[in-house]
């Protein structure tokens, strides 16, 4: 273990404890102490999912990145380990950027990569191999980096050069890495039989506003019959960054894709740079509930921590149309409370709530929670439009949601205690994070008909 890495594992042993706050999520991952972004490296590997993310264990802001490391039987309960990498080397020196883990010869290996802002301030970003036998104690390999600037094609940055996210086809390994050439984002497509030894493949998708100056943390799996790419775009320098999620024909023998359709990941405001990992033919997804609000980071007097994951969602397709499912056992278990509700009545909850609801809002319908004065309200403005509206004492927004199914428009509503996850139908989702000044307290239904489902309640998630 390198002095860097043993360093900052002392640290968090002689730093922690056990800080429950307001705002410490209940059900969703946020790290021990620190600081928390992008999830990397999601895999199961040996029996268990891991999950590495982009971690400053020193403090509550982003900076001097590592990678954090946990790990779970369910997704839903995390064990937090001691980190897996530091940046220790010279060609990671100012950070061990985002990057993905994959399986080969039953080593589990990750490529990420190394951040260094040289003396004059310019940046150089490269790509990088570890390897595990484990899971848990990684070597840096000795001939790093994999890939340096003498392997970008023309026009491309050395500087925003990160985030590589593998993927196996056909016997070879390729891994989509972000760019920039010009100011513009792209995504390139490197390729390797043994991923040790890379080599420039194609430019896989580029020219595209979406795109915006830099598309970060680049994902490409496939979906049904279709690739999905998917993205972490930052716009521009007032505007909210935005996750999109485009569906295309991959053609593997030139690295060319033909893009179908392209659309938001998620509508809330406080989602980013997710990635995705397949499970027993799932796709499964998880995003970084970043608080985009950036008045209300937890400063470091009360909070030791900061930041949080969003709850893992299976991808799919029905008919063309994306679906994202929350995984989360939220069936029919008896000892889940039912509930029916009618025309302004409540029901009772401290802090956080798990909903699963059987019953759609109809056009006009309201659902209300609220906690001293702060409330949140969700409407149906039309058949397929909804609005969310957040009344904080720290905060107000509003959030316009769009539903692309034409069934009943089921609600799935997870509040933890400073996040929200609201599926419609599986088809509408957007995610938030908010921080009230006290817990939540209740939920009232205004509507013409009932509003039924069951609560769910912790102990019962398998
Ligand atoms: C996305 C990102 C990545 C980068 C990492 C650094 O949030 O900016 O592009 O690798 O975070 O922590």
């Amino acid at each position: 273990m390198s002095l860097i890495l043993s360093k900052a594992t002392k640290y968090i042993k002689s730093n922690f404890r056990d800080s429950s706050d307001l705002y410490r999520p209940e059900f969703h991952f946020s790290a021990p102490l620190g600081w928390l972004n992008d999830p990397n490296g999601l895999i199961f590997f040996q029996k268990q999912f891991h999950l590495f993310y982009q971690y400053n264990p020193y403090a509550t802001k982003w900076g001097n990145m590592h990678w954090g490391h946990a790990v779970s039987m369910d997704l839903l309960h995390w064990q937090n380990l001691m980190p897996a990498l530091a940046p220790d080397e010279d060609y990671d020196r100012s950070g061990a950027f985002s990057g993905s883990a994959i399986e080969r010869g039953g080593l589990l290996y990750l490529m990420y990569t190394g951040h260094v802002v040289l003396a004059d301030g310019s940046v150089t970003e490269t790509q990088n191999i570890a390897y595990s036998l484990d899971g848990l104690n990684f070597k840096k390999y000795e001939k790093n980096p994999v890939i340096a600037a003498d392997k970008l094609p023309e026009g491309a940055s050395r500087s925003d050069f990160r985030d590589p996210k593998i993927i196996h086809h056909d016997g070879h390994y390729y891994a989509v890495i972000a760019s920039t050439t010009h100011a513009q984002g792209q995504i390139l497509l490197y390729r390797s039989d043994d991923l040790l030894d890379w080599q420039y493949f194609s430019t896989i998708f580029s020219n595209r506003p979406e795109l915006g100056m830099m598309a970060e943390c680049p994902d490409l799996f496939q979906l049904d019959d279709q690739y999905a790419l998917v993205f972490s775009a930052i716009v521009g320098p007032d505007l909210p960054n935005a996750v999109y999620l485009a569906l295309g024909d991959l053609d593997w023998s030139t690295g060319h894709f033909q893009l179908n359709k392209i659309s938001i990941l998620d509508q809330g405001q406080d989602f980013y740079a997710p990635q995705s990992f397949s499970y027993q033919g799932q796709r499964i997804m998880i995003p970084w509930l970043r608080n985009n609000d950036l008045v209300n980071y937890l400063s470091d007097e009360k909070h030791s921590w900061n930041g949080q994951m969003g709850i893992p969602r299976e991808l799919s397709l029905a008919n063309g149309a994306l679906i994202q499912r929350p995984v989360l056992e939220l069936g029919q278990n008896e000892s889940n409370s039912p509930f029916s509700l009618s025309s302004k009545h409540s029901i009772f909850f401290l802090d956080t709530l798990i909903l699963n609801s059987n019953s759609g809002l109809a056009v006009g319908d309201r659902l209300l929670l609220t906690g001293g004065q702060e409330k949140i309200e969700l409407s149906r403005q039309t058949n397929s439009d909804y609005e969310l509206n957040l009344t904080l004492v720290s905060s107000k927004r509003r959030i316009n949601i769009m539903s692309t199914s034409d069934k009943d428009q089921v609600l799935i509503l997870l509040l933890d205690r400073s996040s929200l996850e609201l599926f419609i139908d599986n088809t509408g989702v957007a995610s938030v994070v908010l921080y009230p000044e006290r817990p939540w307290e209740k939920i009232s239904y205004f509507g013409t008909s009932k509003f039924t489902g069951r609560i769910i309640n912790l102990e019962n998630i398998k």
